[in-house]
């Protein structure tokens, strides 16, 4: 800013070549920059104006200017809102008459933007108009902006905390409580003051927690308020905390065991998320984790499901294969790796179909979902046919197991 308190802008354009032969002739390619930015821009006319379709127009620079100023202002008035933006895309369109001396009579932006969670429409629409009243370009221009945006708008957590998703992980317990018992007995301290099952769900992951470890105390944390109302009956004799576990510090501080199974699959950044989580275990606590490293199948409706998974999970930043992000994960220095290998454990298939029909279910109408409602219940109905058969293969799951130990 100067001493006038203005912002000021420096753009250069270069062009060389000759006007000798006449307005037809002269090449219209010229270049851009905007220092102190590296990089350049290719320009050109429009094709109208005998320019070149190959690189953008300065009509094209205005509409993107205003596009990008309208971007830069919804995140801006979001983030200010503690609204969560997950994405925004813009097809934006100006229209110039044909008569001589106008300009652009109309620019339309056309922004399509996704959200977490499940924030009320009208409260979408008006910031986005605040953000076009906000809007830097859209107040130099003389012509019309209009922002005509659509919303979609994604449950924070994918796979829900409804009835039915609950009942999906007692399905999902029984199947893996083998390698995952195995798991805390091997890395667990013996008869921990404080374990806590972080995710717990409705409770079934804390209940084998408290078992394998013999806690003195047992702690669920988890986000959902239906999914720890359900814990608290499952496991009347544990404890139970609604904690947003993407936030430190936690609620109870100096646990010797924590445990999280199938939750890093759910957050963005599990490399991150899982050494903030070390930070907040007593020095020398222990931190398990399980996660799905792939799922080996060669039958083709379960090769279906699971890239639909892939798409919903993905669509929240996060990976439903946590397991490979963790491979090579390094603590250091806020903890160190006492073992990071992958268990494999096989399922038998109508099990495991068992197990995808209970999720489909739960998520086959999140917004995510790319496939139309017919063919989902196509795919349920393959699921359910498989879940009903006595088909004797197997699908093998391999299960990243890592045991981490926080820094004394
Ligand atoms: C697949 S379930 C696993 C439940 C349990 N660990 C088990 O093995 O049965 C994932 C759990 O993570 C919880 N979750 C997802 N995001 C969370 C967050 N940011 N903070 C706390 N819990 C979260 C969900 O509510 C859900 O209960």
């Amino acid at each position: 800013m100067d001493q006038h308190e203005h912002h000021r802008y420096r753009a250069r354009c270069h062009w060389d070549g000759s006007t000798a032969a006449g307005y037809e002739a002269y090449d219209r390619g010229h270049r851009g920059e905007c220092p102190p930015a590296p990089a350049s821009v290719q320009l050109s006319a429009d094709p109208a104006f005998r320019g070149s379709p190959e690189h953008p127009n300065p009509e094209q620079l205005v509409l993107l200017a205003a596009s990008s100023c309208q971007l830069l202002s919804f995140l801006a008035v979001a983030a200010r809102a503690r609204v969560d933006v997950r994405g925004y895309s813009d097809d934006a369109e100006a229209v110039m008459p044909q008569a001589p001396r106008t300009g652009l009579s109309h620019i339309r932006l056309r922004p399509r933007i996704v959200v977490a969670g499940d924030v009320p429409l009208e409260r979408l629409h008006a910031l986005v108009e605040q953000a076009h009243q906000e809007c830097y370009i859209a107040n130099s221009l003389r012509c019309e902006v209009s922002v005509q945006p659509t919303f979609v708008r994604i449950p924070a957590y994918a796979f829900g905390d409804s009835g039915l998703a609950a009942g999906r992980l007692v399905l999902l317990a029984d199947v893996f409580d083998t390698p995952s018992r195995a798991l805390i007995t091997d890395g667990a301290p013996r008869v921990p003051r404080l374990a806590l099952d972080l995710g717990c769900g409705p409770g079934h992951s804390t209940r084998m927690l408290a078992g394998a470890s013999q806690a003195r105390r047992t702690v669920g944390i988890d986000a959902s308020v239906a999914h720890v109302e359900a814990a608290r009956g499952v496991a009347p004799e544990l404890e139970f905390v609604v904690h947003d576990l993407t936030l430190t510090p936690f609620p109870l501080e100096n646990a010797d065991v924590a445990y999280a199974r199938w939750v890093l699959a759910h957050l963005p950044d599990p490399v991150g998320r899982a050494r903030s989580w070390l930070t907040q275990l007593a020095p020398g606590g222990v931190l398990l984790l399980e996660e799905t490293e792939r799922i080996e199948t060669t039958e083709p409706v379960f090769v279906r499901y699971l890239a639909l998974a892939r798409d919903v999970v993905a669509a929240r930043g996060a990976s439903l294969e946590a397991g490979p992000l963790l491979a090579a994960f390094d603590p250091a220095p806020v903890g160190e790796v006492m073992r990071n290998s992958v268990r494999q454990w096989p399922v038998a298939l109508p099990t495991a179909a068992a197990l995808f029909a209970l999720n489909l279910r739960v998520w086959g109408t999140d917004p995510a979902m790319p496939l139309a409602a017919d063919d989902v219940a196509a795919l349920q109905a393959a699921l359910d046919r498989l879940a009903a058969s006595d088909d004797r293969r197997v699908a093998t799951w391999h299960i990243r197991q890592i045991i981490l130990r926080s820094a004394m």
